[in-house]
């Protein structure tokens, strides 16, 4: 049994769609979040600054008595936990795993889409975790890069919303794909657009969703669990206006979480480079 409390980061608000199916399946855990709300968007970053801001985001969230870190945030998954995911004493798991596993099982026409942030299409990670995984699958990435600051502004099922994905995703809708990884966790706050755009034939997945469910796993096969029956704790901490995510994050947690949300000033967190920085 371990009672200390699970750390979670991303940019902004889309790890909160881990954080939801968390609260689900893992009642008695506490949480800790971290949004990055004053630096959001990582994904149209180089990736030597993905990388300093994600080591930033884990030294932060270890100044907290925490027993592993959930990156929720499929750019930092792709671009930053390859280069560090042994330079953390902790156990430390992102998004991009289950998510192709779960792609993987799903689809019948072998044929995967894959919509994320222009650094993780750019990193091609999902694509070669899709194919080690099933090489006969025919992959289909496709950038979004306006799908992010449309959440943060509170664009869930909106006019705008829809012209800006209808232009992002004609081209999967003709490459016939059946299964779409939403491999940012900002995205699925999108679902009903996304969803009505690609009719009901495409199943979507989750990236934050699979992760919660590996985490369950994770903490029940490592006997790491929190006292069955405990209520758990929820903090949020974030880099920039408190109130436009309380705003938002209740919205979609379903929960008033106004009192939970604390100002962080993130950059004064050490941000020591694993490496010479790539140019
Ligand atoms: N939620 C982050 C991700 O999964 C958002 C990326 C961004 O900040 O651009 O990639």
């Amino acid at each position: 049994m371990d009672n200390r409390a699970i750390g979670v980061f991303d940019s902004g608000l889309g790890g909160l769609t881990a954080v939801k199916q968390l609260m689900d399946l893992l009642p008695e855990e506490d949480i800790i979040y971290f949004g990055d709300t004053g630096r959001v968007p990582y994904g149209t970053r180089s990736k030597d600054t993905i990388i300093k801001y994600t080591i930033q985001d884990i030294n932060f969230l270890k100044t907290f008595q925490i027993k592993m870190i959930v990156v929720a945030c499929g750019t930092a998954s792709t671009v930053a936990l390859p280069v560090l995911q042994d330079r953390v004493d902790l156990p430390m798991v992102g998004v991009l795993s289950e998510a192709v596993t779960s792609a993987v099982r799903q689809t019948k026409n072998n044929k995967i889409g894959v919509v994320a942030t222009p650094a993780t299409i750019k990193s091609g990670a999902f694509e070669r975790a899709i194919h080690a995984a099933a090489p006969q699958a025919q992959t289909y990435g496709k950038a979004c890069p306006l799908f992010v600051p449309l959440v943060e502004n509170g664009h869930f099922d909106t006019q705008v919303a829809e012209l800006v994905a209808r232009e992002y995703l004609e081209p999967l809708k003709e490459a016939d794909i059946d299964t779409l990884i939403m491999g940012c966790t900002h995205y699925p706050l999108l679902n009903r657009v996304v969803g009505r755009i690609m009719g009901p034939q495409v199943t979507l997945v989750n990236v934050g969703e699979e992760t919660a469910k590996y985490v369950k796993r994770y903490l029940t096969e490592q006997d790491m669990r929190a006292e069955p029956g405990k209520k758990g704790h929820y903090s949020y901490f974030v880099s920039d206006s408190v109130e436009n995510f309380s705003h938002l994050g209740s919205m979609f947690l379903q929960r008033e979480i106004g009192e939970m949300v604390n100002l962080v000033d993130i950059e004064k967190y050490e941000c020591d480079s694993p490496r010479p920085l790539e140019r």
